[in-house]
C-alpha cells in the first residue's frame, strides 16, 4: 500500500492560537482565536498560506495571483505574506476602485500589491483570467505561483488539517463534540473535516455558508476534500454525515450585514471585547448564537476566523446608533 504523503510547510502564523472559554448571555462556549494567527495576515487563511507559500518559493516564484472579492481577507492576507517572503504579489479582486478605500483594499494598495479589478461575471471565470494572465507574465520571464479563491486547493487546505491535530493537542476534544466555521470558497471546512477524519475523532463539522448555496458549497467541500485524500494517499473514507450546512445566514448577501447580525455583533463586542466581521464571522457567529448557544455549555467549539480589517470598510454601519456618552 502506498503511504500517505504529508506537505512541508513555510512557518508563518502563531500558532497554536489559544481556545478562550468565553461567557455570553449566561451561557458559555469555547472559542479558538484564529484571529490571532497574526497582525497584518490574521485570520484563517494564512494557515493555508503555510503551504502554498512554502510550494511557491520552491518553485522559485516571483509573483503570487489570487482572486477575491474586493474587501479579500485571503487576498490581503496573501499579498503581505508575500511580501514578507520577498515576493510580488497581483490580486484579481471583484469589485470596483475607489480612491477613498477602507479596510483589506487599503491594505493591499499599502503593501504595493498590484490590483485588478473585475465584473463579477468576470469574477465567475477568474481562475481563466489568472491562467491567461500568467501565460502572458511568463512571456515576459516572470514566474508565476497562482492560488485559487480562498487559498482552497488540497495543498492549502492542509492549513486546517493541521489545525485540527493542534486542536487535538489543546485537548478541547474532550468537551466539544462538533466545530462551527463560517464557509467561503470551503476550504476552511474541507481542511476540519479531513483533519478530523484523520485523527478518528467522531467530530461534526458545521459550516455557515455565506457565499454560495447550500448544494454549491457542500458539493465544494466534498469534492475538495476527496481530492485532497486522492492526491496524499490518505487512510480515510469521506463520510458526508460528518458534514452539515447550516444555511440562511446571508440573505442579505455576501457583501452586506443585517441589521439584528449587526447588533448581536456589537453586544457581543461591548460584554467580552472580542469583534466580529460583517461577510463571515458576524454571519457564522449569528448562526452559532441561534443553534448551539443553549445549555450552560455548549458542546460546539466556534471558530474566529477573522477578518477585523473587514469592520471597516463597513463603518457607517456599525456606527450606526452610537451615542456619545458624557
Ligand atoms: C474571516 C474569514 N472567515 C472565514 C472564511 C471562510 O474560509 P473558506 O474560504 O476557507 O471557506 C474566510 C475566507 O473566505 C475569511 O476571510
Amino acid at each position: 500500500m502506498k503511504t500517505q504523503i504529508i506537505p512541508n510547510r513555510i512557518s508563518l502564523a502563531n500558532i497554536p492560537t489559544p481556545i478562550q472559554k468565553i461567557s455570553f448571555e449566561g451561557k458559555s462556549f469555547y472559542l479558538k482565536r484564529d484571529d490571532f494567527t497574526g497582525l497584518e495576515t490574521s485570520g484563517n487563511k494564512i494557515r493555508k498560506l503555510e503551504y502554498l507559500l512554502y510550494q511557491a518559493k520552491k518553485e522559485k516564484a516571483d509573483y503570487v495571483f489570487t482572486c477575491g472579492g474586493d474587501q479579500s481577507n485571503h487576498a490581503r492576507a496573501t499579498a503581505f505574506a508575500a511580501a514578507f517572503l520577498g515576493l510580488k504579489s497581483k490580486l484579481f479582486l471583484w469589485g470596483k476602485n475607489s480612491s477613498n478605500s477602507d479596510g483589506n483594499l487599503f491594505l493591499d494598495k499599502i503593501v504595493g500589491s498590484e490590483l485588478r479589478f473585475l465584473s463579477k461575471k468576470e469574477f465567475a471565470i477568474s481562475n481563466e483570467i489568472m491562467e491567461e494572465e500568467k501565460i502572458s507574465f511568463e512571456k515576459k520571464g516572470k514566474k508565476v505561483f497562482l492560488i485559487p479563491e480562498g487559498g482552497s486547493s488540497p495543498l492549502g487546505i492542509w492549513g486546517y488539517i493541521h489545525a485540527v491535530e493542534e486542536m487535538q493537542r489543546q485537548n478541547v476534544f474532550k468537551q466539544c463534540n462538533s466545530i462551527l466555521t463560517a464557509s467561503g470558497s470551503g476550504g476552511t471546512t474541507a481542511g476540519l473535516l479531513i483533519g478530523s477524519l484523520l485523527i478518528n475523532q467522531n467530530l461534526k463539522i458545521i459550516a455557515v455558508n455565506v457565499l454560495y448555496t447550500k448544494d454549491e458549497i457542500r458539493n465544494k467541500i466534498l469534492s475538495l476534500a476527496e481530492q485532497t485524500i486522492k492526491d496524499y494517499r490518505l487512510p480515510i473514507k469521506l463520510d458526508e454525515n460528518r458534514l452539515e450546512i447550516l444555511e440562511g445566514y446571508s440573505q442579505e448577501g455576501y457583501k452586506h450585514i443585517s441589521d439584528d447580525k449587526l447588533s448581536l455583533i456589537k453586544k457581543f463586542a461591548s460584554k467580552t471585547g472580542i469583534i466580529f466581521d460583517p461577510a463571515y464571522t458576524g454571519k457564522a457567529f449569528k448562526a452559532y448564537h441561534d443553534n448551539f448557544l443553549s445549555g450552560k455549555m455548549s458542546k460546539t467549539l466556534f471558530i474566529h476566523t477573522g477578518g477585523l480589517y473587514g469592520v471597516f470598510s463597513k463603518r457607517k454601519k456599525y456606527l450606526l446608533n452610537y451615542r456619545e456618552q458624557r
